[in-house]
């Protein structure tokens, strides 16, 4: 038996995509886990396996070899952990082989940082295991150094929740910091079921910014000043106010061109069964969405959802990051 690390999916409450221009976001931690498995192999091989997605494959000697699955699919999907366990094997200083099992309950490439959870929970599973010491600043830069990878431009706010879990006021350019928040958040979570790649939506943002940049500035500064109210809104547990400034975000993100039909059809349902507020969250372009609801409330936006071909969870905040479940 190997060693056993995971780390927690995320959402975004307020602030994605202006995020990538140095703008303030609000994002938390969900109670959906990706979960990582790694032992020490008597070769060189690092051999990967993703139960939930159905791939298996090993790189070996610089290339990759597919067992089991779509071979373009997985190497698409290995290889930021790849690099993760490569700067792993740096600090440990001998190459050694490793089988690695991911084990997720994160829906994939619906914006909740799937991507981010499993090669968080990879990292402090493979440390873990070498007996490499890997703070969790560690765990976040190496998280965040494979997700370029991934999203070519990301803010890092992905790996930052998935590594330290709980609510962050996040920033590019001055780090991240934990916001207290008493009350529950409670949401509903929808999926689309459409699957989109976030480097996609962030390249739509960046050339309708690029193309309209008079119009797309002061749509910036929107998001922050509703990242700012939303600061004080949820200190003082106001969900009527987040509600309003959610519906007021998910508008300007409308407006960059980043919802969809199937986002749309989802948010509309939640707000007609009494949502407090609805936008989409991560990514767009499909993925999920979020509705804020009063408790009494949460059982009709959940039906709601599924009625308009949506699959609706429930999600709590946890304050739980990446961490050693087994050793
Ligand atoms: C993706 O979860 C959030 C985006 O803002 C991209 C990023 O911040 O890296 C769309």
């Amino acid at each position: 038996m190997g060693v056993v690390a995971s780390a927690p999916a995320k959402i975004i409450l307020f602030g994605e995509h202006f995020v990538v221009y140095g703008e303030p976001a609000i994002v938390l931690a969900i109670d959906k886990r990706a979960y990582a498995e790694a032992e020490q192999r008597n070769d060189k091989r690092l051999c990967l396996r993703s139960v939930n997605l159905n791939l298996a494959g090993y790189f070996e000697n610089g290339t990759f070899k597919i067992e089991q699955g779509d071979a373009k699919e997985a190497k698409s999907k290995f290889e930021p952990i790849k690099l993760a366990v490569a700067k792993v094997l740096e600090k440990h200083g001998e190459n050694v082989g490793l089988n690695i099992q991911i084990n997720s309950t994160v829906p994939v490439a619906a914006g909740l940082g799937s991507s981010a959870a499993v090669v968080a929970a990879v990292t402090a599973a493979v440390g873990a295991l070498l007996n490499v010491k890997m703070s969790k600043e560690d765990v976040f830069r190496t998280t965040y150094e494979s997700e370029k990878i991934v999203h070519g431009t990301p803010s890092g706010i992905d790996p930052a929740i998935s590594t330290f879990g709980g609510t962050l006021l996040f920033q590019m350019d001055t780090g991240f910091k934990p916001l207290e928040v008493k009350a529950d958040i409670p949401l509903v979570i929808g999926d689309t079921g459409v699957e989109r790649s976030t480097r996609a939506q962030v390249e739509k943002v960046r050339s309708i910014k690029e193309k309209y940049p008079q119009i797309v500035e002061p749509v910036m500064l929107a998001a922050r000043e509703i990242v700012l109210r939303a600061i004080d809104a949820l200190k003082e547990n106001d969900l009527e106010t987040l509600g309003e400034l959610m519906n007021i975000n998910h508008a300007l993100l409308y407006g960059v061109g980043v919802s969809d039909e199937s986002l749309e059809w989802l948010v509309n349902a939640a707000r007609k069964a009494g949502a407090l507020g609805a936008k989409l969250t991560g990514a767009g372009g499909g993925g999920c969405m979020i509705a804020l609801t009063k408790n009494e409330e949460l059982e009709r936006v959940f039906e709601a959802i599924q009625r308009v071909g949506g699959k609706p969870f429930m999600a709590r905040k946890t304050d739980e990051g990446v961490k050693i479940e087994r050793t």
